[in-house]
């Protein structure tokens, strides 16, 4: 069965059980700022799940892409992947656990084929606050499961959720495959990671929401949600033991294999895989609809870490080509009939792959050279320490994970708590930076965040013109990376007015205007319409900064020279702040 069987097959299943088939929805969750990654099929449903009726109704199917960065580690091993693909169906108060888990028994059985003694599973056994699901129990052993197919766990096998800190959660039954291999002792079950037992789909009883001081409080409704994993149950019906041997990932392993031999280098196996899984992650990655780019911070700094972890593995076999853009269009051929996404944003992630291999080039030979001589001088003490980690974060750009990588490879640990130390230290030297400049107006040399200032200027300008004299200034902060801009409008901006508010800001880029820098007194400042912070005080002379044509506003600068040197202007994000307050997330870019 291909993929696309299967996803077909999944999807038509239930619809014809009267399902909606929703699209999948961006990697990057909308409503939920306490996860970096969509992380499940149920994560853009969490509104719906709560009591927010769905359009489509109460009875909704898809196939949702995810990444979940806890795996990030058993990369490379027979079925973990940092991105995959989610086949899931739902009850939004419609069925429940009989209908949900015979559903899932015949399609299964009777489309997949799946033989009855093939299946394990296994359901919540009940704690101190809450009682065993013997209901999901009876309802296997009534489809013919047998005792010895049924195992009992407790709250960290069979709870599921909630995906963030807060939200809907419950009680599940775990569905597994059991693979024709020997158990790895006497308690080999489904709970232990030998492989013996393949978690392939997964049915949450939703009844509950998690809030955020830790309590339960039962929904209004009764839900399910399901989760079913592509490339292990891919894997399985193709009668191979691990998801490198199917249809996803062969044409990436062929390519690279005739990378290595047209380099006439090795790879061990574990590398090559873990190469090829990242490589559709952050294909995937930087083809969302939200294009994600590599970072320093949140989700730009995972696909950051996963790319430079790649780069890292051909340069440790001696290669110094870039081969990522090459392995990252297999990905796009294959997967671009089903996420047209990537097709349309093709040109974006292959220039970030150039971008970041060669940012990262630059550093990486300097950095390894300075990296194994740290490791040298400390390979007795079997310990490296957290400044010298930092150093090589905060110098050569080596994400920490990475560096712990190196160091394991010699046996050797990193002090992770010294480094964590470090980092905070630096970031709240760098906050209080911020703070200053802010506060004071003072000047800082980093020029991206003089840009990034100006950048918040037009910003602020474009959305007056599009938006109306309602728009005001509630809060501005500036990082290395993004501006993040606050105001006052009374509703959602849509997609239209944030298009019109770009592309005025581009214009004013790409016009090459002179930033205008003039002092004068407050009362002149508003007179000639100088937009201003009106809370804050301001001295006898103010600087007024004019982009003719754009905006003029009081501020202490420092600002670009000339808005050319912007190159572009993308909003990231646009969102509620507070009531009556919106945000935008905005970057720059300099190439
Ligand atoms: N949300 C459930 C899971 O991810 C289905 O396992």
């Amino acid at each position: 069965m291909t993929a696309n069987e299967l996803r077909t097959m999944y999807v038509n299943f239930f619809k014809e059980r009267g399902h909606k088939e929703i699209a999948s929805a961006s990697l990057l969750p909308e409503n939920d700022p306490t996860v970096l990654f969509t992380t499940a099929g149920m994560h853009p449903l969490v509104p719906y799940l709560l009591g927010e009726p769905h359009p489509g109704g109460k009875r909704l199917t898809d196939v949702q892409k995810c990444v979940r960065t806890e795996d990030i580690d058993e990369v490379g091993d027979d079925t973990h992947c940092t991105f995959f693909e989610m086949l899931g169906n739902w009850s939004l108060g419609d069925y429940f656990k009989q209908e949900s888990i015979s559903m899932s028994f015949e399609f299964l059985t009777e489309y997949l084929h799946i033989p009855l003694e093939r299946l394990a599973v296994t359901v919540f056994a009940g704690d101190e606050s809450m009682p065993a699901d013997v209901e999901a129990e009876e309802i296997w052993k009534g489809l013919g499961l047998k005792n010895h197919q049924i195992f009992r766990y407790g709250r960290e096998n069979n709870w599921w959720g909630p995906a963030g800190q807060t939200g809907p959660c419950g009680p599940d039954t775990e569905i597994f495959y059991v693979m024709d291999r020997p158990e790895c002792g006497p308690n080999c079950g489904p709970a232990c990671n030998c492989g013996k037992y393949v978690e392939i789909w997964n049915n949450v009883f939703m009844q509950f929401n998690q809030e955020a001081d830790g309590t339960f409080t039962e929904l209004k409704q009764k839900n399910v949600d399901t989760g079913m994993g592509l490339e292990r149950v891919l894997t399985i019906l193709n009668g191979k033991t691990n998801v490198y041997d199917t249809e996803i990932f062969l044409p990436m392993m062929q390519t690279l294999e005739d990378i290595l031999e047209k380099e006439g280098k090795i790879v061990p196996e574990r590398e090559k895989r873990i190469i090829c899984e990242h490589t559709r992650a952050v294909t995937f990655m930087l083809g969302d609809p939200m294009k994600i780019s590599p970072s320093n911070t949140e989700q730009g700094y995972i696909l950051r870490r996963l790319i430079r972890r790649m780069i890292r593995l051909f340069r440790k076999a001696d290669i110094h080509t870039n081969y990522l853009c090459e392995l990252s269009g297999v990905v796009i051929g294959q997967y671009g009939p089903v996420y047209p996404e990537l097709g349309e944003n093709r040109e974006f992630i292959l220039e970030q792959l150039q971008r970041e291999y060669h940012l990262f080039s630059k550093t990486l030979d300097e950095g390894l050279k300075k990296a194994n001589r740290y490791l040298d001088r400390i390979e007795q003490k079997g310990i490296l320490s957290g400044e010298l980690a930092f150093r090589l974060y905060d110098t050569f750009g080596f994400p920490i994970e990475f560096t712990s990588e190196l160091a394991s490879e010699r046996g050797i640990q990193v002090d992770m708590d010294g480094f964590r130390k470090k980092f905070d230290e630096h970031q709240n030297k760098s906050r209080q930076g911020a703070a200053g400049k802010f506060a004071g107006g003072l000047t800082t040399n980093n020029e991206h965040t003089a840009r990034l200032h100006t950048a918040t200027h037009l910003l602020n300008g474009a959305l007056r013109k599009v938006l109306g004299e309602e728009v005001s200034q509630r809060g501005s902060n500036i990082t290395s990376e993004r501006l993040r801009f606050d105001f006052s409008f009374g509703r959602k901006v849509t997609k239209e007015e944030l298009e019109k508010v770009e592309a005025i800001v581009n214009e004013a880029i790409q016009k090459k205007i002179d930033v205008i820098l003039e002092e004068m007194t407050p009362e002149k400042a508003y007179e000639e319409g100088a937009m201003g912070v009106f809370s804050e005080k301001y001295g006898e002379i103010v600087k007024v900064y004019t982009i003719p044509g754009y905006s003029k506003e009081i501020c202490g600068g420092p600002h670009a020279q000339n808005t050319g040197e912007l190159v572009s202007f993308k909003i990231k994000k646009e969102e509620a702040s507070s009531a009556g307050v919106r945000r935008i997330k905005a970057v720059i870019q300099e190439f």
